[in-house]
């Protein structure tokens, strides 16, 4: 990755946005950023206008960063994602975790839309997020290694930290919302999986799968920072579904999941 497009990015952040860490930055997949309440906010900046960033290029998707203050807590939202499939490269698909981190934030929640895997899954449920499989082949971190990125060979044993599983998980307890622990892929996309693919998926042990997070989660691992994951279950994957797959119904699901999301989301802000 080029470090000079982060360096960009980051001047182009106004200075309140490192007069004080975040105490968490938030990944919003599918149109979620909408459902958290952000009364108090600091900065809001379009991903248009950060360099390096750019708008998503996929309909349906937000681009917006959004630094908010809620209670004592200070929470850098990330409404909105680029992916890989894009094809602009990686730090587009880092640049939050990046800028966050900057900006001195040590723990991140990261959610998605993911096709289920686990015959246990149905549309609607949440996937607490315990660990990945990276079925793309490809590595934010291959190319020059920076000092303040880590180790050049991270350890990945518990990407996902244990203790903030837990407070989702307690979370999803308290407000009565079915999500159980599970695996997420991550596969490049923009194609969806073929039955094969599925079966395959399913006889490795992954519960989940959908088009991003994993480089965010390797990205923030190897800075050291501690992460949650959160898919939500938008469509049974391909081969269980009875349809073919299709973007339309995953966005639909997102927007139909959005108050229960922002409940979720909203619960473990506060118990942070
Ligand atoms: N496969 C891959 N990505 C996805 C899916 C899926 O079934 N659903 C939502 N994102």
């Amino acid at each position: 990755m080029n470090i000079e497009i982060f360096d960009k990015a980051a001047e182009y952040l106004p200075d309140s946005c490192f007069d004080t860490p975040p105490d968490v930055a938030v990944v919003l997949g599918s149109g979620w950023g909408e459902a958290l309440e952000m009364d108090d906010m600091v900065v809001r900046i379009p991903y248009a206008d950060i360099p390096g960033m750019g708008a998503s290029t996929v309909k349906g998707h937000q681009g917006e960063f959004i630094l908010y203050r809620r209670g004592d807590k200070r929470i850098a939202a990330w409404c909105g994602r680029r992916h890989w499939y894009e094809g602009a490269g990686w730090e587009p698909a880092v640049m939050p975790v990046e800028l966050s981190r900057r900006m001195g934030c040590q723990k991140a929640l990261l959610t998605n839309a993911a096709g289920g895997i686990n015959p246990a899954l149905r549309p609607g449920d949440f996937v607490i997020i315990r660990d990945h499989v990276n079925l793309s082949g490809g590595n934010p971190l291959i190319g020059p290694h920076r000092e303040e990125w880590g180790a050049r060979f991270p350890d990945m044993s518990e990407v996902y930290c244990r203790h903030l599983a837990e407070l989702l998980h307690a979370g999803a307890n308290r407000l009565g919302i079915r999500a159980m622990d599970g695996v997420y892929a991550f596969a490049t996309g923009p194609c969806y999986e073929t039955p094969a693919e599925i079966r395959a998926y399913k006889a490795l042990g992954i519960d989940a799968v959908g088009m991003s997070t994993v480089p965010e989660a390797m990205f923030a691992n190897a800075c050291g920072m501690k992460i949650a994951g959160l898919s939500l279950i938008s469509n049974l994957a391909a081969g269980i579904s009875p349809r073919p797959l299709d973007h339309k119904e995953v966005m639909e699901a997102g927007a139909a999941a959005k108050p229960l999301m922002a409940s979720l989301i909203g619960d473990f802000l506060e118990r942070l």
